[in-house]
């Protein structure tokens, strides 16, 4: 063969690869794979770790850590109509080129959550912060809002609630409106629940210690009257076994009830970490459970894990699934 054909048809083998390669990435998905791989709709890997689900006017927003190799480089959202094909819609909170303030680049913006106020019509988010160099000491947590759920969010404050550390952290909104900030406290050791103020943008005084038990990555959710929370143990970035407590009342007392996940792998939580508990749109009783199976040599390659919550005779399980639809909800 010549030369030139040789060089011809290896391009042509390259553009044809690159092509089919693309294509794979832009198909559009009908289903959850857990674990797999997950892109964009540009085709690009999906980068909100640790992160939280809102819904407006019938869309949901994905909030989540973008991450580096190992940096921390602000908080990215996505949005989605159906739950498996999400669009980039951006940096939603960026860190600050002010090498004096709280936020500025190298510190650590994690497990950021967003909250709708109906009373100040503002969309608000709460993380947990680290000041940049100070490794996990500062135990901070933090508020920024905006008037767009895609942000840009302005950094509002960054605080220990009541003077307590406060390290992985979510929020939930309780049926009445009331919102709700749950976090590891005194070097991991505590969980807590502090309610937030009515503009979501502080923490009150109604602040109660849950337990002490060491746990992370909490996870809140309501069903048929009952608070349900999901934590993991505190390994660093390596899965452990998950943990439910349920209670009657938001702030406890809480009661530890077994963990919930089942089956293969379940004593590691499927190789992942509590992150959210998702309430789907429309239906009654359904909710997904979202976790982080981290990846510390790069982080940004870390792989989310969407699995749908069983709820028999109000005892919530978790099994894992290579595959599923929302459909999986009518069929149980
Ligand atoms: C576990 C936490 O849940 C994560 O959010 C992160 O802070 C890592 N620890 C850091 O080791």
């Amino acid at each position: 063969m010549r030369k030139k054909q040789l060089f011809y048809l290896l391009f042509l083998a390259y553009t044809m690869s690159s092509y089919m390669a693309n294509a794979q990435t832009k198909q559009k998905l009908e289903s959850f794979l857990p674990g797999a791989l997950w892109y964009d709709t540009d085709g690009q890997l999906i980068n909100a770790h640790a992160g939280g689900i809102i819904l407006v006017d019938k869309v949901y927003y994905w909030f989540g850590e973008k991450r580096g190799t190992h940096r921390s480089e602000g908080v990215n959202v996505y949005s989605s109509k159906d739950l498996y094909n999400w669009k980039s819609e951006g940096l939603a909170f960026s860190p600050s080129d002010d090498p004096a303030g709280d936020i500025t680049h190298g510190c650590l913006m994690e497990r950021p959550k967003v909250i709708y106020n109906k009373k100040t019509k503002k969309y608000v988010m709460w993380f947990h912060l680290e000041l940049n160099g100070k490794g996990y000491a500062a135990a901070r947590a933090a508020v920024a809002i905006s008037d767009k759920v895609t942000g840009p969010y302005q950094f509002v404050n960054s605080f220990r609630p009541n003077g307590n550390m406060s390290r992985d952290m979510n929020l939930f909104v309780d049926d009445d409106g009331s919102a709700y900030h749950i976090y590891s406290s005194d070097e991991n050791m505590d969980l807590r629940i502090v309610k937030l103020s009515d503009d979501y943008l502080t923490a009150t005084k109604q602040d109660s210690f849950l337990f002490r038990r060491q746990r992370e990555a909490p996870a809140l959710f309501k069903n048929n009257g009952k608070y349900y929370l999901i934590t993991s143990g505190c390994t660093g970035w390596a899965p452990n076994k998950a943990s439910l407590h349920v209670a009657y009342a938001v702030q406890g007392p809480y009661v530890q009830v077994g963990d919930p996940m089942m089956g293969k792998n379940a004593e590691k939580t499927f190789g992942g970490q509590s992150t959210f508990v998702l309430p789907v749109a429309g239906k009654k009783n359904a909710f997904i459970f979202i976790a982080d199976q981290w990846n510390p040599k790069d982080l940004k390659d870390s792989r989310y894990v969407f699995l749908p919550i069983s709820i028999k005779n109000d005892e919530p399980g978790i099994g894992w699934l290579d595959e599923w639809k929302l459909d999986w909800f009518n069929k149980k």
